[in-house]
């Protein structure tokens, strides 16, 4: 494969381990890029990028898992939260409950922490806040979509107007889930506080036809839905009111609250194997695909072939934590307490070496690091 090379990684790694992973991964992207048309439209050193993350990711691989730990590649992907701002007040996020200052991230900052990672190949731009209330958010993302990064967000479409839409497509954004609670607005007005259905629905019809305006496969809209006791009877209805909407949806993503923290926990829920039936098979009837996050399976991998951490989470002021299901626990002083380190004050390369270091030490053995004593996604 002549396409890889050492340029195209950052120069980092130059191991024979890696050297056979980037092969197999670039073997699939030439064969996928040939084959579908969807990818031509982004290139194929982006199309690389989406195949080495999906491979390393959450992967199963024991092979690639052991790589990881190994060689503690270093990272390669982030989130980012841009702001803490938020200007709504749903039931069920940390936010509501929180009495954490309200801090926006400058664009100084944000390219200080861009520049700490040379090989950046897939970023997450959401926080516990609202995006667009950063007025530098839409700046922040075109930064990283010239350097060819995949881009993954989250959004209630309050605020992804018309105008915001175009731009946001025009940039070449890559994945928007819709974040929305409710088949009705009578369960939206309940979950979601402080925006207006009617207006919520309307910018995700206009961001849908824009698209298909620019023939574009790109962004995928994909939906998610935090499953509660409030809701949790509309999961089938909430297809058909997708179905109804007339836009071309990529996934529908069902995953129940991270963690029950004492404020939202009379409205915790488990979705049972039968519920689960049952929206597969509305889903079916519809052709609409649809996803259950890891967080909701029963059968969970023991919290050593935890491969998340490549994944690091990062907060407005710089703290890194993880990863992202370390969130929406309403304890953000325990997180930045327990803390791999904070990338503003060290700088990335020290915060891998030292706070990650004795983490992935303590995961590889098996043990329970600090940080993630409370892991809802992997068995202690
Ligand atoms: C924290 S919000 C931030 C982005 C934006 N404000 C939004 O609402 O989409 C990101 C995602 O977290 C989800 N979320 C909020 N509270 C949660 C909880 N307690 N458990 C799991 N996910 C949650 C939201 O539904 C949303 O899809
Ligand atoms: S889910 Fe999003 S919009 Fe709702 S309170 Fe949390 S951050 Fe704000
Ligand atoms: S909290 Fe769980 S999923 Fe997150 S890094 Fe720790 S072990 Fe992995």
């Amino acid at each position: 494969m002549k396409f890889i090379d050492y340029a195209m990684r950052g120069g980092e790694h130059p191991d024979i381990e890696r050297e056979k992973l980037e092969r197999q991964i670039a073997n699939v992207t030439l064969n996928l890029f040939m084959d579908d048309p969807k990818y031509q439209e982004k290139g194929i050193k982006w199309l690389f990028n989406l195949m080495f993350f999906q491979s390393i990711y959450c992967t199963r691989d024991k092979s690639i898992l052991n790589y990881l730990y190994k060689k503690r590649p270093y990272p390669e992907f982030f989130e980012l939260e841009v702001t803490t701002l938020c200007d709504m007040r749903c039931r069920l996020c940390e936010h509501t409950h929180w009495n954490v200052p309200p801090k926006n991230m400058s664009f100084e900052d944000f390219k200080k922490i861009v520049s700490n990672f040379p090989n950046l190949k897939w970023a997450g731009m959401t926080g516990i806040g609202q995006s667009m209330l950063n007025k530098d958010y839409l700046k922040m993302m075109k930064y990283l979509k010239d350097k060819n990064v995949y881009i993954e967000n989250f959004d209630n479409f309050k605020h992804i107007t018309p105008e915001v839409s175009k731009q946001m497509i025009d940039m070449g954004l890559d994945k928007l889930y819709v974040s929305l609670d409710a088949a009705t607005e009578e369960t939206f007005n309940l979950m979601q506080k402080g925006a207006k259905w009617d207006e919520v629905i309307s910018n995700i019809k206009f961001f849908d036809a824009y698209k298909k305006e620019k023939h574009l496969h790109w962004p995928e809209l994909w939906f998610h839905f935090i499953v509660t006791k409030d809701n949790i009877d509309e999961m089938e209805d909430y297809l058909q009111m997708i179905f109804d909407l007339e836009v071309d949806v990529e996934c529908v993503q069902f995953t129940k609250l991270l963690h029950a923290f004492k404020e939202i926990e009379d409205t915790h829920v488990e979705i049972s194997l039968e519920k689960k039936k049952k929206v597969f098979e509305k889903a079916r009837e519809l052709g609409i695909r649809v996803g259950f996050n890891m967080n909701t399976s029963d059968g969970k991998d023991p919290i050593k072939n935890c491969a998340v951490w490549t994944q690091p989470f990062i907060f407005v002021d710089g703290t890194v934590v993880a990863c992202c299901s370390q969130n929406e626990q309403n304890d953000r002083p325990f997180q930045i307490e327990t803390s791999p380190g904070n990338i503003l004050k060290d700088g990335m390369r020290k915060v891998w070496k030292k706070g990650y270091g004795k983490m992935l030490d303590e995961l590889n053995s098996g043990k329970v690091p600090k940080n993630c004593e409370r892991c809802v996604l992997y068995k202690k």
